[in-house]
């Protein structure tokens, strides 16, 4: 979720040129160190090196990050970032829901938004989040608060961060529809703050300048409260009857192809319940990919292809991939 959470392009920032390409050996392997340690230098959140990323993920697999930093709060997150690029160190932004890690990991410096979870209600029914406040959480809040508008995202998993940049939603709505301004840390480690108005949105995707969502204003209205858990209630209960939650998985897999269900053409190419290794596709909803154990990425990915064939060629229907899929091949 990743949201995913949490960013353009499928996570790589581009906040570096890569990979130094002249040292080479342990040469390399020294320079590459003294750069990581640079880049996390003075962070008050915590910092963890060659971390796996398996258990931040809602798939549960992936290899490790070089390593793994928790920035505090949003001006922790800009020296980190600020210094990372001084350093010329790579970022990734793990959200860790709708996000495949790969089994050799992420190289460089993976940042994770799980401490940035600060909620402020504003004038006029707007609430501020930060970008990894979960879902499930800022949907309790505006509950709490009777603000209506956020139904659409009852039983999303991934964070607000994830969200934004998705542009999350189903079919009752999505996060364009509420989004009011978002606050940036930019590649040099500013904040920025970006009205919706200069947003564009497209399906599952916001085209936000260059940067980490760090947090959002969203505009929601008054309501009634039980009317609002009515419609969260009713539309929990239809996911938890359709969609395998209780098995790790990243969610959907592919688009929904136009005037149609991924799920449904998927079932149509008879691939409900193929398996690859640990990796099978669920037998409850066919657009989900589930880990029924020790699978590897490599799995899901050798899976995923062989859906996308089979559909191809028995419905002529290519899929496009909602899941993003990231870190060493
Ligand atoms: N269907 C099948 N076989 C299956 C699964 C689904 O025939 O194995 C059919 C269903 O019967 C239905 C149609 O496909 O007629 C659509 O299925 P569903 O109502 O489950 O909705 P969906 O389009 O598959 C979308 C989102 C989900 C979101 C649900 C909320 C996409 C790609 N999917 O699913 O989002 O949870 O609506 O109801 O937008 C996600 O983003 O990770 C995700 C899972």
């Amino acid at each position: 979720m990743i949201a995913e959470v949490v960013m353009r392009d499928g996570g790589r920032q581009g906040l570096s040129p890569g990979p130094k390409a002249i040292a080479s050996g342990p040469a390399r392997k020294g320079a590459q160190a003294r750069d990581l340690h640079a880049a996390v230098a003075g962070l008050r959140g915590e910092v963890r090196f060659n971390a796996s990323l398996r258990d931040l993920t809602s798939f549960h697999i992936g290899g490790p990050a070089d390593v793994l930093c928790f920035p505090t709060d949003v001006d922790d997150l800009g020296r980190l970032v600020g210094q990372a690029k001084a350093a010329k160190v790579p970022i990734f932004v793990l959200g860790g829901t709708n996000l495949l890690v790969r089994d050799r990991g992420i190289r460089g410096l993976v940042v994770s938004l799980a401490k940035l979870t600060a909620i402020r209600d504003e004038p006029d029914s707007v609430v501020y989040a930060e970008g990894g406040v979960g879902m499930p959480t800022l949907m309790k809040h505006a509950i709490t608060r009777s603000l209506t508008g956020l139904e659409w995202a009852a039983g999303i998993p991934g964070t607000l961060g994830g969200s934004v940049v998705m542009n999350a939603g189903t079919r009752l709505g999505e996060m364009r529809q509420v989004l009011k301004a978002v606050r940036l840390v930019d590649p040099k480690g500013k904040i920025l703050d970006v009205p919706a108005s200069a947003i564009r949105f497209t399906y599952r995707r916001a085209k936000l300048p260059r940067g980490i969502v760090a947090g959002a204003w969203l505009q929601l209205r008054p309501g009634s409260r039980e009317q609002i858990e009515t419609v969260v209630k009713d539309y929990l209960h239809h996911r938890r009857d359709t969609q395998p939650l209780a098995q790790p998985s990243a969610g959907c897999v592919f688009k929904n192809p136009p005037n149609d269900a991924a799920g449904r053409v998927i079932e149509a190419a008879g691939m409900k319940g193929a398996r690859v290794g640990d990796a099978q596709v669920s037998e409850k909803h066919a657009n989900f990919v589930v880990n029924l154990g020790q699978a590897r990425a490599a799995d899901v990915i050798t899976l995923i292809k062989q859906v996308g064939r089979a559909v191809q060629e028995q419905t002529g229907i290519t899929l496009e991939l909602e899941l993003k899929i990231v870190g060493q091949p």
